[in-house]
């Protein structure tokens, strides 16, 4: 009886074994071929034009992208312009900005354009997040302090940053992220806007808001891709 009982249970335990030891052959081999796959293939421009104190804005960084980020990065070539509905005018040899949601937003923006200029956005992006998260109902938001937070929080040296914002780097930075933002066309009239490859579409606006978001970008790069594998 007790023999018996052993004879189960070392099958049983070869068969577990047997199928742990084939699943992670075959998900090894897949990973390879899928790596071997990408080496050559090109990646998608994926262009987010926003602002720091805007709620849609917000949703989109926290829901769509930031936890996506992780998924698209080997297929996405992201960048991000902090700018959305804020005008600047030339005054002497500087700059003036004025952003929808107040002068805290330029400041804001200012901050992630600083951020991700000396950062990369494995670095940034948790930064970002950090930020949004709090700014996100503040009906005062005390702009400096919640990304100073942030900073210690994620690790990014704030004096650097601050410097950054303080000095003609910074304007320039936001000027930067200003022009391009203005140079879309069509014009941008709504804010975030999520451009792949640098041609708008309504239905690819859309899907990066409120649909399926890494399935967009997949089906896109392969797309693209489709010509170069076969
Ligand atoms: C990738 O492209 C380079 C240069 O075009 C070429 O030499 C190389 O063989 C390609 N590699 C693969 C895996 O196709
Ligand atoms: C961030 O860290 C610095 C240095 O440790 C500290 O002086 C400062 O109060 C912190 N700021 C915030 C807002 O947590």
């Amino acid at each position: 009886m007790v023999n018996h009982q052993l004879f189960l249970y070392s099958t049983f335990s070869m068969i577990i074994l047997f199928i742990c030891w084939s699943w992670t052959t075959a998900s090894e081999l897949e990973q390879i071929i899928n790596n071997n796959d990408n080496t050559n293939k090109s990646k998608i421009k994926v262009d987010v034009y926003y602002e720091t104190l805007c709620p849609d804005s917000i949703q989109f960084l926290l829901r769509q992208l930031v936890p996506n980020y992780d998924r698209i990065k080997d297929k996405a070539d992201l960048r991000l312009y902090p700018f959305g509905k804020a005008q600047f005018f030339e005054s002497g040899n500087s700059y003036e900005f004025y952003c929808q949601h107040g002068p805290k937003e330029c400041r804001g923006n200012m901050i992630h354009c600083c951020v991700l200029h000396q950062n990369s956005y494995d670095v940034s992006l948790p930064f970002i997040k950090c930020m949004e998260k709090e700014l996100y109902g503040l009906r005062r938001p005390d702009v400096d302090f919640v990304a100073q937070k942030c900073a210690n929080w994620t690790n990014i040296d704030w004096k650097h940053v601050d410097d950054c914002t303080t000095t003609n780097l910074g304007k320039q930075l936001l000027v930067d992220a200003g022009r391009k933002t203005k140079a879309v066309k069509p014009k941008i009239t709504f804010i975030p806007t999520i451009i792949l490859d640098e041609k708008y579409s309504e239905r690819i606006q859309d899907q990066a808001l409120y649909g399926d978001f890494v399935k967009l970008i997949e089906n896109h790069y392969n797309k693209k891709n489709e010509h170069e594998t076969k």
